[in-house]
This record gives structure tokens, C-alpha cells and sequence, in this order.
């Protein structure tokens, strides 16, 4: 078998995009453009991966850090074209005799299938294979010229096309793959003149066809190969995708009551039987076991639900969160970094935070754990069947017990044992008479 390695063109800037961080960050799912890029690449059976950054490569080589992402990073100090980026690999390839991928960051849904079809053609015969896909208006994409064989010929850049070849609906996507030191070879021979004053890799092509070396284009869907190029480009690509995401979902056997207002992240994970009113968004991380049912405007991310809880309406969900068999979720309660045990329940206005619940216990409506002393996060815990009062303050660290009352509005800062009833409150006092002198004021006025 052939070595395969991959390289990933991540440098521009994206001056379409007209942002302030590279166009290969900005996501769709919720996970940056190169990040699907990358997981296409490591879906391969590849034996390295190599990613070129430029523009603003301290961001994206963070976010390569964060994800720890095992790749190789190669500089391109000037963004001199998609031609001179391949070109800063050449060293890291030396010695390299396999064949080479080549992807480009800012087109991320090409499928692993299509990539090992472009591999399986490569032969004795074949040096190259380009992906290409036909669209009915071509406007920005380099143009695929094939020869009276059926062999490429070459690829025209928009720019440098005439009226005629502008008309040429077969487009490159810019994946392309071949071996690694024929690639080499070629593109130490490209120029830079053009309009645009760059390095094109495409015009490796037409080079490759002078000397004899054959191309084959192998096509696919337009939506597998479209690039994003523009924040409507963007835009688009992601209302596609959630829509692939939405039909994924039913097919799984989960009911979305109004689909289109359901946003999902590339690895939301939803078990059958799970019902989803209008108008709820998932964000990274998330796991919901079967039967769970989420009301609508509830935001989850980072947590797992499990079998028959019920989240929402205006429920928020943040990181580290796990909601248990059967509990309770409600209306304007945040949670983070906590569990909710099982049958537990925190129904109205709550906040709770670095806290661990046990089962069947109930947080009364405007219960906050305050969690934070301004300097660091401490943790509460509160036992199995215990009820929290409302309007209550838990300072923590704290511990509660099983089977404990906390007496409404109380701001409880020690330790209860099991059993027993917190209450810290100002003693009420009856003073009598004062309402009624008050309604005599009134009525002489
Ligand atoms: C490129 C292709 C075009 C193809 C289209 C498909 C060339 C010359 N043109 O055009 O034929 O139809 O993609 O989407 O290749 N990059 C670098 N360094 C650079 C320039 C670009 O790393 O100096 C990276 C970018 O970050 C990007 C990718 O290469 O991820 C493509 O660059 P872009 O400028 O978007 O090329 P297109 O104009 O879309
Ligand atoms: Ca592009």
C-alpha cells in the first residue's frame, strides 16, 4: 500500500469574510471551518498531517492547542497564493514517496468516500486526481478544462478566464491528490504571472499535461465541494447542514415539533423518543438520553440528560452538567458544573452552580447557590430528599444533609447534618393596630 500523507491550505486571510480572525475559524455547527477540514483529514488512514497557517497563525495554532489536534504546522509568512502555501511544505515532504492530499481549509464537507475514490484512481496511468463538481453559476471558482481524451488539461482561475470559459459550469473544489515529489517537481516551475500577482497550485496542471502526466477530475455534489468564501457563503452552508442535522434526527426517531427553529452541534447526541418543542439550541458536547423532553427557548450545552427528565421552558444548561433519571429542570434555571440526581427537581428562578444534588431532592423557586466568593468557585452539596425552601442563599462551601428542610429565604453558610432543618431568618414581629391607623389617614385625606 501507498503511504498517504494530507495538507491542509489554511492561510489566508479571507478578505471576503471581512473579519478580524482568519476565515478558517469561523464555524459552522459550532466547530471552526478547518475543524471539519481536520476531522475529514483524520477520518483517512493518512500517515501525516500538515496544516499551512499565515494570517493571524498565532489564533489558529491556539485553537489547534485547545482541540490538541496532531498535526505539524508549516508558516506561509506572505499569503503569496494557494501555489507558494504548498510550496512551504516542500521540506517537510523531502523524503516523503507516498501520495499526497491536498485540502483546502475553507472547504469543509468533502466526504471520506469521495476522498479514497480520488485515491483509488490514482494508477501507473494517473498522476493526478482533482475534485470537481458542476454549478449553474460558476462565478469564483477556477474552471476544469478537459482535453478530447477526457484528461484534464488545465485549470483557468476565474480571473484569468475568457467570456467562453467563464461559461464552463465544471468547477475545481481544490482537492486534489497525486504523488508528493511529481507535485514538488511541478510547482518549483509555476509563476506569478497573472493579475492577481500569485502562486496558483492550479496552474500545476497545465504543466503536468505538457509534459505527459495524465489528471483525471472525478465530480461530486455541489454541496460537498462548495467553499466558503463569504459570511452569506457561511450563512448558507450552515442552514444546509442544519437541515441535514434536523433530517439526521428523525431519522433516529426524535420528534422536532417545528424543526427549522432547533439549532444543532456537530456532535449532538439525541436517543429516540426524545421530544424537542420550537426553539431550542444546542451547543457543543451535549448527550440527551431517550424520552427526555425539552420545552421550548432552552439553551444546553456541555451536559448530559438523562431517560425522562424534562428540561424548559427557558431552562440554560451550561458545561459540566449532568441532569438524572426523571429530574426536573424549569423555567429560568441556569445550572453549571452540577448534577441534579435523580427525580430531583429545581422547577422556577434558580441558579445553581458547582453543586451536587442528590435524588428526589426539591430547590425551591429562587434558590441561589453562591458558588463563588470572588476568588475561586466552591462547591455545595445537598443529600437525597431534602428540601430547599425558597428565596434561599447557600453559601458555599457548604454541605446539606439527606432528608433536610432549609427554611425559606434563609442564606445558609454552615454545615446542616442529615435530618434537620436549616432556617436563618430575622424573627417576625407583630406590631398591632398599625395597619388600621393607616387606613385613617387615608380616608381623612
Ligand atoms: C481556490 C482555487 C480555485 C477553486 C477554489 C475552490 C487557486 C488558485 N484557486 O480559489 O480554482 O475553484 O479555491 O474553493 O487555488 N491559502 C493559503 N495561502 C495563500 C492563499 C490561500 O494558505 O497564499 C488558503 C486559504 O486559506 C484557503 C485556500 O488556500 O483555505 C483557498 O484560498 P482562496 O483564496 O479561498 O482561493 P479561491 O479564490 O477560493
Ligand atoms: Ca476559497
Amino acid at each position: 500500500m501507498t503511504e498517504v500523507a494530507a495538507l491542509i491550505l489554511a492561510a489566508g486571510k479571507g478578505k471576503r469574510m471581512n473579519s478580524f480572525i482568519p476565515k478558517v475559524l469561523h464555524a459552522i455547527w459550532r466547530k471552526p471551518i478547518l475543524g471539519h477540514v481536520i476531522s475529514l483529514a483524520n477520518s483517512l488512514k493518512i500517515s501525516r498531517l500538515a496544516i499551512v497557517t499565515g494570517y493571524k497563525s498565532d489564533l489558529v495554532e491556539s485553537y489547534l492547542e485547545r482541540e490538541k489536534i496532531d498535526a505539524t504546522l508549516l508558516k506561509q509568512d506572505k499569503q503569496l497564493g494557494t501555489g507558494n502555501a504548498v510550496q512551504c511544505a516542500e521540506n517537510f515532504f523531502k523524503n516523503f514517496k507516498g501520495n499526497i492530499i491536498i485540502l483546502y481549509g475553507d472547504v469543509p464537507f468533502i466526504k471520506q468516500n469521495t476522498i479514497q475514490k480520488m485515491l483509488k484512481l490514482l494508477s501507473d496511468n494517473v498522476d493526478f486526481t482533482v475534485l470537481g463538481f458542476k454549478k449553474s453559476n460558476p462565478t469564483g471558482y477556477g474552471r476544469l478544462i478537459i482535453d478530447s481524451r477526457g484528461y484534464l488539461e488545465k485549470i483557468i482561475e476565474e480571473k484569468s478566464a475568457s467570456d467562453a470559459q467563464k461559461k464552463n459550469q465544471l468547477c475545481n473544489s481544490g482537492v486534489l491528490c497525486g504523488k508528493a515529489s511529481t507535485l514538488f517537481s511541478l510547482l518549483s516551475r509555476i509563476t506569478n504571472n497573472n493579475t492577481e500577482k500569485e502562486y496558483f497550485l492550479t496552474d500545476i496542471f497545465k504543466l503536468a499535461s505538457d509534459h505527459g502526466l495524465k489528471s483525471v477530475v472525478l465530480e461530486c455534489e455541489e454541496n460537498e465541494a462548495k467553499g466558503i468564501n463569504s459570511r452569506g457563503e457561511l450563512a448558507e452552508a450552515e442552514i444546509n447542514f442544519q437541515n441535514h442535522l434536523r433530517r439526521k434526527a428523525f431519522n433516529s426517531g426524535v420528534t422536532l415539533i417545528d424543526p427549522p427553529t432547533v439549532y444543532f452541534s456537530h456532535d449532538t447526541v439525541l436517543e429516540p423518543d426524545v421530544i424537542v418543542h420550537p426553539n431550542v439550541v444546542f451547543g457543543e458536547n451535549v448527550e440527551i438520553k431517550t424520552a427526555v423532553e425539552i420545552f421550548s427557548f432552552s439553551h444546553l450545552e456541555g451536559c448530559k440528560i438523562f431517560s425522562g427528565a424534562k428540561i424548559g421552558p427557558f431552562a440554560r444548561i451550561r458545561p459540566d452538567s449532568t441532569v438524572k433519571e426523571s429530574a426536573k429542570v424549569g423555567n429560568f434555571v441556569e445550572i453549571k458544573n452540577s448534577t441534579l440526581g435523580v427525580g430531583a427537581k429545581a422547577n422556577h428562578l434558580s441558579y445553581i452552580g458547582d453543586a451536587k444534588i442528590g435524588d428526589k431532592s426539591n430547590v425551591g423557586a429562587g434558590t441561589v447557590f453562591c458558588n463563588f466568593d470572588g476568588l475561586s468557585k466552591n462547591v455545595t452539596k445537598v443529600g437525597k430528599n431534602s428540601f430547599v425552601g425558597s428565596n434561599s442563599s447557600l453559601i458555599a462551601p457548604l454541605s446539606i444533609g439527606k432528608n433536610t428542610i432549609i427554611g425559606a429565604g434563609s442564606v445558609i453558610t454552615t454545615n446542616i447534618p442529615d435530618h434537620a432543618l436549616g432556617l436563618s431568618r430575622q424573627k417576625q414581629k407583630i406590631i398591632s393596630g398599625v395597619g388600621a391607623r393607616k387606613l385613617r389617614r387615608q380616608k381623612k385625606n
